[in-house]
């Protein structure tokens, strides 16, 4: 099958879009990663690499597939290097302001008909197509982390975007073999709206001292049947990304309380104890393992 958008751009080659990538190679796109911390990039091609190799030796990809995937990745070493995307992801650091000059940059060199999307986990696509002349065809594409697991993608449509533009992306999402799910542009979109209690409660737990962290994810998933404990998924997640998202959607519902972003989170932010990616969080990480800190 061919490819919705045969070349696409992925702006941000950490975690979301290094996964968002694998997803576009795999369903046959020629990908194009830029970012704009040196190396990033070429770290974010080694990483797919490495997890197309992982997947040769447990049998579940041929050698042939995985050299073909190799060669569908290449670099940009600049914005208009992504000229040619009919389709531009950006997964970059959640800040209105950055996003929307990035999409006014990339507006400026892709071709009229180029989809961009932001994969943006809190802010308004509306306000971030803003800044655009073309508005209509920016949409949001809202995956979870990690991407190749996680199979439901959030389609949203800001004011002015293009049908069309949705049922693209709708439709490419299929193709990665994700379960697109459309929402409305507003703060969190479905999931980090209807999911937003089970962090900033369990902060306020521990900030009441009612329960230590780890016992709260302990009986959240022994006796709820989550997979992850509130804490396990703000150290996945990382608190760079999630406690701009926390205060992202408090601020945008208007300083809504049961929103507020907590201390918790903010002084260890602060201290960059952010999560597993830096190995210390909530839990201190050997080797990818968790242990609760001494
Ligand atoms: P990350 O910190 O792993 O990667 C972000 C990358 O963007 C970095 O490599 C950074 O150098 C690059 N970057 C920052 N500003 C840039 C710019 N102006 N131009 C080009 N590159 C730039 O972050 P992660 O986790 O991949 O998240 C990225 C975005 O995806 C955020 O908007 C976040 O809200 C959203 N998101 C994150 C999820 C998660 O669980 N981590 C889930 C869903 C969405």
């Amino acid at each position: 099958m061919q490819p919705i958008f045969p070349t696409v751009g992925i702006v941000g080659t950490g975690a979301m879009g290094r996964g968002i990538a694998q997803m576009a190679v795999q369903a046959g796109s020629q990908v194009l990663l830029f970012d704009l911390l040196p190396g990033a990039a070429e770290a974010a091609r080694a990483a797919l690499a490495d997890t197309w190799q992982k997947l040769v030796v447990k049998n579940k990809l041929t050698p042939e597939m995985q050299a073909a995937y190799l060669a569908r990745v290449s670099l940009a070493s600049a914005v208009t290097g992504l000229a040619p995307c009919a389709l531009v992801v950006e997964a970059i650091v959640e800040k209105l302001d950055v996003k929307q000059r990035l999409f006014a940059e990339l507006e400026a060199v892709v071709a009229p008909q180029a989809v961009l999307a932001t994969n943006t986990s809190s802010l308004s696509v509306t306000a971030i197509g803003a800044a655009l002349q073309r508005p209509a065809q920016l949409a949001g594409f809202h995956f979870f982390n990690p991407v190749p697991l996680m199979r439901v993608v959030e389609v949203i449509a800001g004011l002015k975007t293009s049908p069309v533009v949705c049922q693209q992306l709708t439709d490419y999402a299929r193709q990665f073999g994700h379960t697109p799910v459309s929402a409305q542009d507003t703060p969190g979109f479905i999931v980090n709206h209807a999911g937003r209690g089970y962090g900033t409660e369990a902060l306020r737990v521990v900030g009441e001292r009612v329960a230590d962290f780890a016992t709260i994810d302990r009986i959240l998933k022994d006796q709820m049947g989550f997979k992850l404990g509130p804490f396990e998924l703000m150290d996945l997640t990382a608190l760079d990304v999630s406690h701009p998202v926390m205060e992202s959607i408090y601020r945008q519902y208007y300083d809504e309380p049961r929103y507020r972003p907590s201390v918790i989170t903010a002084q260890r932010l602060a201290g960059g104890v952010v999560g597993k990616k830096v190995g210390e969080g909530f839990y201190a990480y050997d080797k990818g393992v968790a242990k609760v800190p001494a």
